[in-house]
Parts: C-alpha cells; structure tokens; sequence
C-alpha cells in the first residue's frame, strides 16, 4: 500500500460523484477525496457495458503504484495513500475536462481515424486533446478550442504538454522493465482549491494500451472492448508485471 506520509485518516462522507469505473466521497477533509474503484466497465463511450471481476482491486493497486512512481519522479499527482482494496485518499481537486490521448503507436480511433495499421510506430509520440463528455463521444480538439471554450489556458495547456510528455517517457520505461510496451493512454488533469495543477484520475489497463512486448498480446481494455476474452486475466497479469520489482 502507498502513502506520502498520512498520520490520519479522515472519515468517508457523502457520495460526491460516481462515474463509469470509480466513485468520488467528500470526507471529513475538505481538501481530501475518497476514491473507490469499480468493477464495472464500459467502452464507446458507455454504448458497451459489463463488468470485469476483481477490476477494481487490480486498477486501484496499479493506478496507486504508478502515480506513487511519478510523485517519486517529480510528476505532482492527487494520490496521498491507498486506503484498502479498492479506496485510495486524493487531494481534493476540480477535473479539468481536457483529456489527454499520448500515444507511441498507432491504435484504437486513431489506426482508424488515419487508415493506418494498428501498431506503427509513432515518432514523435503523438498528443491529443480530447473534450471529456460521453454525450458528444470524448470529440478531438486542438489549443484553439480548448482555450476558446473556457476549458483551459493556453498556459495550462504548456504545462499539460510537458507533464504528460514527461509522463509517458518515465511510464514507457517502467512498463518496458516489466516486458510491456505502452501503446497509448489517457491521462486527467485537476486543480486544488489553491490553483495546483495535479495529475489526477486513474492510470490502469481501463486508460492505457499495453501489448507483451514479446508476442504482442493485448494485455488492456481492447480484450474487453474486442471482446477478445481472457480479459480478468490480463489485468491479473498487469497488476503482477507492476508489482515485480
Ligand atoms: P482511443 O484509441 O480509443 O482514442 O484511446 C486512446 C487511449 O485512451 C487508450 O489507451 C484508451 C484511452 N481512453 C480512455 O482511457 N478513456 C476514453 O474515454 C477513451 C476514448 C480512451
């Protein structure tokens, strides 16, 4: 279990919002969060529903261990600690609602956006800005837009660039050390009552691609998206290359 240090604990309140794959808990805190980890999983935009057993447990360990990674490599991050199986205590923070696509090969809407093959490299990695809302699909934007619409400012935007850079060189090498390669993710942004832009949400196979950089298997979401099966497996198999070493 991680901790930066939490001699205390506050008290889990009111449900604050529940989302596709977590729920967010005010608590006794104002500045803390209690996020729990569903099973639950949806795809296209929740068009596709089911649940994966035992997601929760491997997502909230996986996310808890990456982000703790990043902190530990300079990367402000809303974790504080992981509290249990499926809860982890965060900073209290505002999502902005700009998501951030990282991808170093081609694959999912991108392969088909372009009409390329699945697995071309891409140099350099390609970042996009995608607007989060499930009603309009997550559509693709440029600074432009972001900016234009309110969502973000063309400063905020520098600096989720070079996070989320930074982000995926540290991450492509700490999967690379445990025999994956990280095709693409998706990252969420908050910032705490006093301004502080900290990485936030969740990083898992629900938000990463992540092949065997050996056979090429797909050890992510797209086995449940594709229907592909073996899909509590692979997440297993996540969690236990995350966990090595
Ligand atoms: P995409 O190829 O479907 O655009 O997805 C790119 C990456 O972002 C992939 O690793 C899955 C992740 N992702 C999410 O985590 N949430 C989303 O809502 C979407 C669309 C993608």
């Amino acid at each position: 279990m991680y901790s930066q240090g939490v001699n205390h604990v506050p008290q889990r309140l009111t449900l604050r919002y529940e989302g596709k794959a977590k729920k967010v808990y005010n608590t006794s805190s104002p500045d803390l969060y209690i996020v729990e980890f569903k099973d639950d999983a949806t795809a296209f935009n929740a068009q596709k529903r089911g649940t994966i057993a035992n997601k929760g447990v491997v997502n909230n360990a996986v996310t808890a261990c990456l982000l703790s990674y990043l902190e530990a490599h300079g990367v402000p991050t809303h974790l504080v600690a992981q509290l249990s199986e499926r809860e982890q205590l965060v900073k209290a923070v505002t999502i902005i609602p700009v998501e951030v696509v990282v991808r170093n090969l081609a694959a999912g809407s991108f392969a088909k956006r372009y009409g390329v093959d699945e697995g071309l490299p891409l140099q350099p990695p390609v970042l996009e800005w995608c607007l989060k809302s499930d009603a309009l699909q997550d559509p693709p934007m440029n600074d432009d837009t972001a900016v234009a619409l309110g969502l973000a400012t063309p400063e905020q935007l520098d600096e989720l660039r070079a996070l989320s850079r930074r982000v995926n060189a540290l991450l492509s090498d700490f999967f690379a050390a445990r025999r994956l390669r990280l095709i693409d993710f998706k990252l969420e942004f908050g910032l705490t009552a006093t301004g502080q832009l900290l990485l936030a949400d969740e990083i898992s196979p629900d938000t990463c691609r992540l092949w065997d950089a050996q056979t090429g298997e797909k050890l992510d979401k797209d086995r449940f998206r594709r229907d592909l099966g073996r899909v509590e497996e692979a997440y297993q198999e996540v969690l236990r290359r995350v966990m090595e070493g």
